[in-house]
């Protein structure tokens, strides 16, 4: 006789409806208003007629507490934890923790539809306008002091035999790194594929989560929501050529990128002459014209964690 694993005490733990709370008074639940609930009652019955149940109940909960440790699924939804890594030769350039906090911010907004100006984008594209639902937790900021004054676009500041900072955990923590880059590049990002020596997103320090007036029109944390875009195989709106693809079908076909905040509708001369997207975030307009991705986006963001996609990796 094979004995049961599941102890009756952890079968209580899965399900515990029963004594609840009275919700409009919150007094202890009369005999009269008390709601049961059968499911401990017709659980007891199954684990009796089919010793197995206990043992695929075992391995649930063993999959649900390691996925709750790891705090990668939140609401079902898959939360990324981001590792910052500051490299600065002036004090500027050593960007405060509420800083870097901004822009954590501004990113869990804008992938879940929680930006202010979300409402902002025209009924035209009401229809595609998309939560995303990805999060994002601050895991760890490491600082280094350097000499260099601008670290360019090779990587540089990614690997320590040029004086940068190696990623830590790529496969399943997005690493940003913060410095000055130099060239006017507000950010560059390297899409899904690449080496994890390198991989991650790099943002100027100057345009770092809300950043105040100094550096407008780029001072409200969309160059890191662009760039991550890029990171999750977003291209951009325009596909980089003029009327090119970025291999989303709902999103208009663009003539080129777009700058500063255009008036709308802003035609494109390409093929149907669509109105174009400049709101997207994967434009290149200043931060206050740009707030939303677009279902079609979400998808192809939403493909690379899936499991056998490239950064399946992140999700547990
Ligand atoms: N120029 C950058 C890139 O190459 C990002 C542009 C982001 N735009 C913005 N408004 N912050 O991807
Ligand atoms: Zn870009
Ligand atoms: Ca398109």
């Amino acid at each position: 006789m094979k004995k049961l694993i599941l102890s009756a005490a952890a079968c209580l733990m899965l399900f515990s409806c029963q004594n609840e709370q009275n919700e409009s008074t919150n007094e202890p639940a009369t005999a009269a208003t008390q709601r049961k609930c059968a499911s401990q009652d017709v659980l007891e019955a199954q684990l009796k007629a089919d010793p197995t149940l206990a043992i695929r109940m075992n391995e649930i909960e063993a999959f649900t507490q390691k996925a709750m440790l790891t705090k990668r699924l939140v609401n079902g939804k898959i939360e990324i934890p981001v590792v910052v890594n500051v490299l600065y030769r002036t004090t500027a350039e050593n960007i405060s923790a509420t800083q870097i906090q901004s822009q954590i911010d501004v990113l869990n907004k804008d992938f879940n539809a929680l930006n202010s100006d979300y409402n902002s984008v025209p009924a035209l594209f009401s229809g595609v306008k998309a939560n995303v639902g990805i999060t994002f937790v601050l895991d760890q900021v490491v600082r280094k002091s350097t000499t260099k004054t601008s670290w360019g676009t090779n990587d540089a500041m990614k690997k320590t035999s040029s004086g940068g900072l190696a990623p830590i955990s790529p496969t399943t923590k997005l690493n940003l790194w913060v410095c000055t880059i130099g060239g006017g590049i507000l950010g560059y990002a390297q899409f899904p594929g690449g080496s994890s020596a390198t991989d991650g997103v790099a943002i100027d320090s100057k345009y770092v989560g809300l950043s105040g007036t100094a550096n407008a029109p780029y001072n409200l944390g969309r160059t890191a929501t662009h760039e991550v875009g890029h990171w999750m195989n977003l291209r951009h709106i325009w596909g980089d050529a003029n009327c090119g693809s970025d291999l989303v079908s709902d999103t208009p076909t663009h003539n080129t990128s777009n700058f500063g905040v255009p008036a709308y509708p802003h035609y494109s001369t390409c093929t149907g002459t669509p109105v174009e997207m400049t709101m997207n975030y994967m434009d290149y307009t200043d931060d206050r014209g740009m707030y939303m991705f677009s279902t079609g986006q979400k998808s192809r963001m939403s493909a690379i964690f899936l499991s056998g996609g490239s950064r399946a990796s992140f999700r547990l």
